[in-house]
Order: C-alpha cells, then structure tokens, then sequence
C-alpha cells in the first residue's frame, strides 16, 4: 500500500535534511507505527506522503500511485488526520463533518455515527470553538473516516486524549 525509497525532504535550499533517506514498506492490512524523537521529520514524510508538500528526491508510492502525480481520486481514498486540529471553529462539530463529506466524490460515513464512535454526540451541534483539545482531536480522527479510506494516516492521533477514552 505504501512504498518509500530513499526519501528525502529540505524545507530550505541548505543541506540541513528534515527527512534524510528514509525507506520503507506498508502492506496492505497492515499497522505501521513510525515513531522517532521531535523534529526527526514524521509530520513531513506524512506530508510527502499525502501530497501536501512535493517529493524532491526519492520515490514514494501510495496504493500503488506516484504521489508526485495524484488525480483528485487519491484523495477519496486516503483519510488523514493531522498533528494539528485544523476544523472550522464557528461550525458544529457536525457541520465540520458535514462540509468534509460534500468535497469527496465517494459515498460517505454518516456524520452522526462517527460523532457517536468518538463520544461526541452530545456535542454534535456545539461550536467546534468550544471544543476542549481532546474533544477537537477527537473530531479530527472522526473526520479522517468519513470517505471510508483505504489508507489512513495519522499523525498523533492521541495526543491530548485522557486514558479512558483513548
Ligand atoms: N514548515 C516548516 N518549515 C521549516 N522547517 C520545518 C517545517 N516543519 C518542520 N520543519 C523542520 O523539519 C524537521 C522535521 O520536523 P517534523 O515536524 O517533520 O518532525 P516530527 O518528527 O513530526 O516531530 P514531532 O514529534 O515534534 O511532531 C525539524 O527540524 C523542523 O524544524
Ligand atoms: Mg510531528
């Protein structure tokens, strides 16, 4: 499902590498935790890896497809959720939902299901703006579902979770 070779990432035109000739394999099915200290260049092989920043030097292959070529198709297939919440705050935790859904070209879940899957239904029609930080973490985790992606990205998903609900 995802190949990476000899990848690497500068953010300035200096040497300094962020991600400095990383490869590796996923498989499909399989759970792949890419772990290492801050700074070590996780968020930007994600990044690479969805499209979001270019690949300079290297090769990647997600599900089988060049990410330096997508067609919007890979991304009704592939669900991310970022190390930031990046959501609409004066929209609703289902209005959030609601609008993400309408960009994909694909059937899509059913916004209150996953509200109830993270334990947010309650809150379903408050302001995301009111949201605690687990509370906004856990909607970007719900919101990375919704086209039923074929391959899920996510970067800290549990970050600023409590135990119980983690
Ligand atoms: N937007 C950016 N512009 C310039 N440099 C950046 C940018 N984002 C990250 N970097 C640098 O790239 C390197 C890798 O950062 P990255 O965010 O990929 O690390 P990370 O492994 O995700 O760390 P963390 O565990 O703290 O999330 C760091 O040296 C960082 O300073
Ligand atoms: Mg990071």
């Amino acid at each position: 499902m995802i190949q990476v070779c000899d990848l690497y990432y500068s953010y300035g035109k200096d040497e300094e590498f962020a991600v400095n000739g990383i490869s590796f394999e996923v498989k499909e099915g399989e759970i792949f935790g890419f772990l290492g200290p801050n700074g070590a260049g996780k968020s930007t092989t994600q990044r690479i890896l969805t499209g979001l920043l270019p690949v300079q030097k290297g090769k990647v292959r997600v599900m089988n497809v060049d990410v330096s070529a997508t067609t919007p198709d890979f991304y009704n297939n592939i669900g991310v959720s970022f190390e930031n919440p990046n959501l609409y705050l004066k929209l609703t935790g289902i209005e959030n939902l609601e609008y993400f859904a309408s960009l994909y070209d694909v059937p899509t879940e059913d916004p209150v299901h996953l509200l109830d899957m993270v334990g947010l239904k309650d809150v379903a029609k408050k302001r995301v703006g009111e949201y605690s930080k687990g509370m906004q973490q856990r909607l970007v985790f719900a919101r990375s579902l919704i086209n039923n992606p074929k391959v899920l990205f996510l970067d800290e998903p549990v970050s600023g979770l409590d135990p119980s609900t983690s």
